[in-house]
C-alpha cells in the first residue's frame, strides 16, 4: 500500500458499531472492540482498522504512531439537535418552554444580529463541541443570516461536518427577531447557495416551530425544499403540552401538530424533528411512513419539564432517532452526560437503555438519523475520519469503577454514567487532531 505523508496511525483500543440495526437487541452482535487496535487514516478517511499485530507493518517508517495506551478510540459523537446561540444561556431558571423562550431565549438570540459577536460565539461553540468529543452537529442559528455565516465559516476552518440553518420565524416573537416569508426565503436561498455542500457543510431549512411561522412562511420552507431537495428540514415538534395546544389553536384546519408540517411538505427522510415527547398515534404513523427522524433531547426534556420520550415506541416502529443536547434548554454539551440522562428517562418509564444502545444512538444511529451513515458513525474503510480518544478513567472514582467492572458493556455503562468532558482525551476531525485535554 502507498501512503502519503498525511497518513495518521493511531494505536489504542478501538470501539465502534459496524452496522445500522432495526432492533436494539441486534446492536450487541455488531459491536467491534479491538483491545490493541490500529487505525490508519489517510486524507481524512479511514484507510484501515484492525488488530495492531496484524496492521503494524502497514505503517510506513516515516509515520509517527500515536499510541494511547489505556484509552478507547470511538467515532466522534453526533449531536442531532443543538442551538449554538444558546450556549450563553444554559441554566436559565424556573420556566417551561413557552415562558423560557419569551423570557430568556429571544432576548439572547437578538445579539446574533452582530456579525462579530456571532463569530466570537461560533468559535466558542465549536471549541465546546470538540472538548466534548462531538464532531458533527445539526445546529440552529438565529433568525439572522449573519449567525449562520459565522458558524459555517468557523466550522469550515476545521473542515467539520456541520448541518446548520437560519431560523425562519415571522410571528409570535418580538419584532426585533422576526423575518417575513419573503426575507426568510431569500436569506435561506442565499445561504444554501453559499454553504450547502461546500466541503463538508450542509444546510438545514429551519422553521423554528409551527407557532412562530405563518402558513405563508411554511409555504416558503416547502418551496425551498422543492428547489433544494437534498437540504434538510430541522424544527421542533411536540415538546410541551401548552405548545401542542397552541399549535392546535393556530392551525385548526390541520389534524394535530405534525400534520401542520406534513401538510406543508416538510416531513421526509431528511427531516429532523426535535423532542417528539407527546406524539399521538397518528403522528407516530406519519413519522414512520415519511421516514422522518427524531432528535431525542433528554437533558432538555427533563430541564424544561417537557416529558419523557418513548424510545421503545421509536424502536418498535423502526423510526430513526439520534441524540440531541439541545443546548441551551439542555444542560450539557457532553454526550456521556446526555446519555446518562437518557438512561434515567428510560428508567422513569420502567425501561432500559444499555450502554451499547446508548453508544449506537450517539454515533451510528445519529448518523443514520441525519442520513449520513454512509459517511459517518463508525470506522468502516472509506468513511470520514472524525473520532475521539476517550479516557475511561479520568477521575479516581471512574478508575475505581472501571477496575471493578468486568465486561465491556459494564465499563461503558460506567463511562456513560460518570463520564464528562474530562473523559475526552483527544478529538480528531477530518483526520486532524483538533483538541487535546491538558
Ligand atoms: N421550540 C421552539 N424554539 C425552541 C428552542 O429554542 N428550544 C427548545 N427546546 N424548544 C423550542
Ligand atoms: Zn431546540
Amino acid at each position: 500500500m502507498q501512503y502519503t505523508q498525511s497518513i495518521k496511525a493511531i494505536r489504542a483500543s478501538i470501539l465502534d458499531i459496524t452496522k445500522v440495526v432495526d432492533k436494539p437487541e441486534d446492536i450487541e452482535q455488531h459491536v467491534r472492540f479491538i483491545e490493541d487496535g490500529l487505525l490508519l487514516v489517510d486524507q481524512g478517511r479511514i484507510e484501515w482498522v484492525g488488530e495492531w499485530e496484524e496492521g503494524k507493518d502497514k505503517v510506513p517508517d516515516s509515520v509517527r504512531i500515536r499510541f494511547y495506551p489505556g484509552k478507547i478510540v470511538m467515532p466522534g459523537f453526533i449531536d442531532t439537535h443543538i442551538h449554538y446561540p444558546q450556549a450563553e444561556m444554559v441554566g436559565a431558571y424556573g420556566e417551561q418552554l413557552l415562558e423560557w423562550l419569551n423570557n430568556y431565549t429571544f432576548p439572547t438570540e437578538a445579539r446574533y444580529k452582530d456579525r462579530d459577536y456571532s463569530k466570537e460565539m461560533s468559535k466558542f461553540f465549536i471549541k465546546q463541541l470538540l472538548r466534548n468529543g462531538t464532531t458533527t452537529g445539526m445546529v440552529f442559528g438565529t433568525v439572522h443570516p449573519e449567525s449562520v455565516d459565522a458558524l459555517f465559516s468557523e466550522a469550515n476552518k476545521l473542515n467539520m461536518r456541520i448541518v446548520a440553518g437560519k431560523v425562519m420565524m415571522d410571528r409570535n416573537a418580538p419584532d426585533y427577531l422576526l423575518d417575513t416569508p419573503e426575507t426568510s426565503y431569500n436569506q435561506t436561498k442565499t445561504l444554501i447557495e453559499k454553504w450547502h455542500k461546500k466541503d463538508r457543510l450542509l444546510y438545514a431549512i429551519t422553521p423554528r416551530f409551527a407557532p412562530t411561522s405563518t402558513p405563508e412562511q411554511l409555504e416558503m420552507a416547502h418551496k425551498l425544499r422543492e428547489e433544494y431537495p437534498d437540504t434538510y428540514i430541522h424544527t421542533h415538534l411536540s415538546e410541551n403540552t401548552n405548545e401542542i395546544a397552541w399549535v392546535k389553536e393556530l392551525f385548526p384546519e390541520q389534524d394535530g401538530y405534525l400534520d401542520v408540517y406534513h401538510h406543508y411538505g416538510l416531513t421526509g427522510s431528511k427531516s429532523v424533528f426535535a423532542h417528539c415527547v407527546h406524539l399521538e398515534d397518528q403522528e407516530w404513523d406519519c413519522i414512520q411512513e415519511t421516514d422522518s427522524a427524531i432528535a431525542f433531547c433528554p437533558t432538555s426534556n427533563l430541564y424544561l419539564g417537557s416529558g419523557l420520550f418513548k424510545m421503545q415506541e421509536a424502536w418498535k416502529r423502526n423510526v430513526k432517532v439520534g441524540i440531541g443536547t439541545d443546548i441551551g434548554a439542555g444542560t450539557t454539551f457532553n454526550m456521556m452526560q446526555t446519555l446518562n440522562e437518557a438512561y434515567k428517562v428510560a428508567q422513569l418509564q420502567q425501561q432500559k437503555l444499555s450502554a451499547f444502545e446508548a453508544l449506537y444512538l450517539a454515533t451510528l444511529g445519529g448518523a443514520k438519523a441525519l442520513s449520513l451513515d454512509h459517511l459517518l458513525g463508525n470506522f468502516e474503510v472509506g468513511k470520514e475520519a472524525d473520532f475521539v480518544v476517550i479516557d475511561p478513567c479520568a477521575t479516581p472514582l471512574q478508575q475505581l469503577r472501571y477496575d471493578n467492572s468486568s465486561e465491556l458493556i459494564e465499563k461503558l455503562f460506567v463511562l456513560m454514567t460518570l463520564g464528562d468532558d474530562r473523559s475526552i482525551y483527544r478529538t480528531y476531525v477530518d483526520g486532524c487532531l483538533v483538541y487535546e485535554r491538558s
